[in-house]
């Protein structure tokens, strides 16, 4: 079995995703400003969820094959849906190779769901022809406050013994940890973070925004009434976190890393 699939189910939902694309599209547009793909070969969106940011590689890449990759069946569909012309691949990333080395392997906020850093990022890298380019963005909730909501909740009744079992998703490595994983296979690394300050327009927004994404693994395996009563005391928690502005909206602090690696010409660096 996959580590994707070992854990506990993870059912996405594509419209929960889609609320927030325009937020979600500016970590993005902040990454494809950085790159410029000279070397030959495809294009792979790994963990492409409903598509929109893989029609933004192929709208920049026009003359590449350009192919989304994710292991959600809810996704996939949204994506095949939304852009038939496209291709979409079923798979796990933890476990993917492409058939030939691609010139690109682009990833946004995904391979944070993906075990074993140490062993993927080399691993991504091997599988990029020489010139080719690793660009992933992931988000850091070490000091999110809608994280910390969450650990809040969490460490209540009901949710303390019904939850136990869920897993989550790890922070990604330290900046020199990606460093060093990537330097050996990299002619060049650029690693930077960004502090996003999204306005959203109210609180139930926020609520929104993470049950799209962070609270998944935990909505996943709840009823719909126990769904109702989490999210209830999700809200709760984040009523005392966030405070609205003076226009009324809550601005959702989000720490984001981001990694692009050339690989060398010589297949490694030294
Ligand atoms: C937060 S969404 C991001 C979707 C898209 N990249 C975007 O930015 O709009 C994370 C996506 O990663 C996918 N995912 C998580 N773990 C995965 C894995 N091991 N293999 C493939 N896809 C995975 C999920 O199904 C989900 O669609």
């Amino acid at each position: 079995m996959s580590p994707a699939a070992a854990g506990n189910p993870r059912v996405w939902d594509p419209s929960a995703y889609l609320a927030f694309a325009a937020f979600r599209a500016r970590p993005v547009e902040d990454l494809l400003h950085r790159l410029t793909l000279d070397a030959p070969g495809s294009v792979y969106d790994l963990g492409c969820g409903a598509g929109n940011i893989t029609a933004m590689l192929a709208a920049k890449w026009p003359g590449r094959a350009v192919t989304g990759l994710d292991s959600s069946p809810a996704m996939l569909a949204a994506a095949q849906k939304r852009f038939p012309d496209m291709r979409w691949e079923s798979g796990d990333i933890a476990a993917w190779a492409p058939p030939a080395p691609a010139a690109l392997l682009f990833s946004n906020a995904a391979l944070h769901w993906v075990p074993d850093h140490a062993g993927l990022v080399p691993r991504l890298m091997g599988a990029l022809v020489p010139g080719g380019i690793l660009a992933a963005q992931m988000p850091n909730t070490a000091d999110a406050p809608y994280r910390a909501c969450l650990d809040q909740v969490l460490k209540r009744d009901p949710w303390r013994g019904r939850l136990a079992d869920v897993a989550t998703h790890p922070d990604p490595l330290r900046a020199g940890d990606y460093y060093d994983l990537l330097k050996p296979h990299a002619a060049e690394v650029d690693i930077w973070e960004t502090h996003y300050a999204h306005p959203l327009e109210n609180l139930d927004a926020v609520v929104a925004w993470v049950s799209g994404a962070a609270l998944v693994p935990y909505l996943s395996v709840l009823t719909e009434t126990e769904k109702q009563r989490f999210l209830g005391d999700y809200r709760d928690a984040a009523a005392r976190a966030y405070r609205p502005q003076a226009d009324g909206r809550v601005l959702f602090t989000m720490r984001r890393l981001f990694l692009t690696a050339k690989r060398c010409r010589g297949g490694t660096a030294r």
